[in-house]
């Protein structure tokens, strides 16, 4: 059995917490209050599956977190500061962050993401919908003035309203189009250990979201290639909320409410991440067979909890209340039993963590 060791038991730091990596082939749930830890000690975890597993990780990063996980710390040994190191790790970068920008080709979106995207309706917007269905442009040579001047000058009115249409929500303008060079599933298709997407600099509130439903959509569209990937989120609620707004959000929850319902036998395995169990739509919160939970305050939350997670007790599910940072109760399928943790270090740098309050020089300390 190939175990991870993430930390030690709380009240006894001789004894090591290990969680079994064969059962990250289900759904993990990650939950606890802003500050509770969760990104660390996520880290933590996906830094042990790095290390002890070939398993392929894509990892949705809503504010570039993950971007330094190459990078080892003092407290790793040689030998998993050398193994990290050479870990095949893809980092994707949005906004003005240096590096490997993250992109993705509108003309591989399906036509009903692309409706979404264009905030169309099939049906009520049909002659519109139409026109965008039969001219999918040339990605290597297009040019987005080139084209809204081509549609204005056809003198069809429908065609005139798609390119206002365009120019009225800047769709045009989003960093996310590839624009003739490669798209992020390419990269994933090819499964290295880890690919990270930085969701966090893009200008556009749905750029971040229809760069996940594109990779999402993709995954599922070749799950029959059953080639696991577990596929980790934190910040889940951004991208899975139980009332989503907007064409692409639904479209976004909709398919991660299949994915969490029929993924795990294709190796679509999802690992969530958030702050309240409310704040995720409750068809994937309940297909969740993993529970890692930090410090949750709310007497509501942990009622919550305790309904959902029937696999964690009650008693212990309430002690998450008096948490300290990085102290956690593991349960469900990948580990023995219920257990109280405090988690490890992490052998990889933080790219986020907490901004200080800005003090006094004469006053600090
Ligand atoms: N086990 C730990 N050891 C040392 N520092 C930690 C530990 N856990 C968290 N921290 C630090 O505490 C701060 C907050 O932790 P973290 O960002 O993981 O919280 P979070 O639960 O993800 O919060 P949010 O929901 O707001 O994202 C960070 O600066 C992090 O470096
Ligand atoms: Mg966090």
């Amino acid at each position: 059995m190939t175990t991870l060791t993430i930390g030690a038991t709380i009240g006894d730091p001789d004894i090591a917490v290990e969680l079994d990596a064969r059962r990250f082939n289900r759904h993990t749930f990650w939950v606890g209050q802003s500050g509770s830890g969760k990104t660390y000690a996520l880290g933590v975890v996906l830094e042990q599956l790095l290390l002890n597993t070939e398993l392929p990780m894509l990892i949705l990063d809503p504010n570039g977190d993950y971007t330094r996980m190459r990078e080892t710390l003092p407290s790793a040994t040689a030998a998993d500061a050398e193994r990290l190191a050479e870990a095949d790790i893809r980092v994707f970068r949005s906004g003005s962050a240096e590096g490997e920008r993250l992109h993705v080709r509108y003309t591989d979106l399906p036509a009903a993401t692309k409706a979404a995207v264009m905030q169309m309706d099939p049906i009520a917007d049909a002659e519109e919908y139409n026109v965008l269905l039969h001219g999918d442009p040339d990605a290597r040579t297009f040019d987005a003035q080139e084209m809204l001047a081509e549609l204005r000058g056809s003198g069809d009115p429908d065609q005139r309203r798609l390119a206002n249409r365009m120019e009225n929500l800047q769709i045009l303008d989003w960093d996310l189009w590839s624009r003739g060079q490669a798209s992020v599933v390419d990269t994933i298709d090819e499964r290295p250990r880890a690919t990270v997407l930085d969701l966090g600099g893009f200008t556009h509130p749905a750029e971040p979201k229809v760069a996940a439903l594109a990779v999402l959509e993709h995954l599922w569209a070749h799950r029959e290639e059953r080639r696991p990937v577990l596929i980790v989120i934190d910040e889940a609620h951004n991208l899975c909320p139980p009332n989503p707004q907007t064409a692409v959000e639904r479209a976004l929850v909709a398919q991660l409410v299949q994915i969490a319902a029929e993924g795990r036998k294709f190796g679509l395995w999802l690992l969530l991440s958030t702050q309240r169990p409310t704040k995720i739509h409750p068809n994937v919160l309940s297909q969740c067979d993993n529970l890692a939970l930090m410090r949750v305050n709310a007497p509501r939350d942990l009622a919550e909890l305790a309904d959902v997670f029937g696999f964690a007790p009650e008693a212990s599910i309430r002690r998450s209340a008096e948490f300290r940072q990085g102290q956690a109760l593991f349960a469900g399928g990948f580990i023995a039993e219920p257990t109280f943790v405090q988690m490890g270090e992490r052998l990889t740098q933080e790219a986020g963590g907490d901004v200080t309050v800005p003090l006094r020089v004469d006053a600090a300390g």
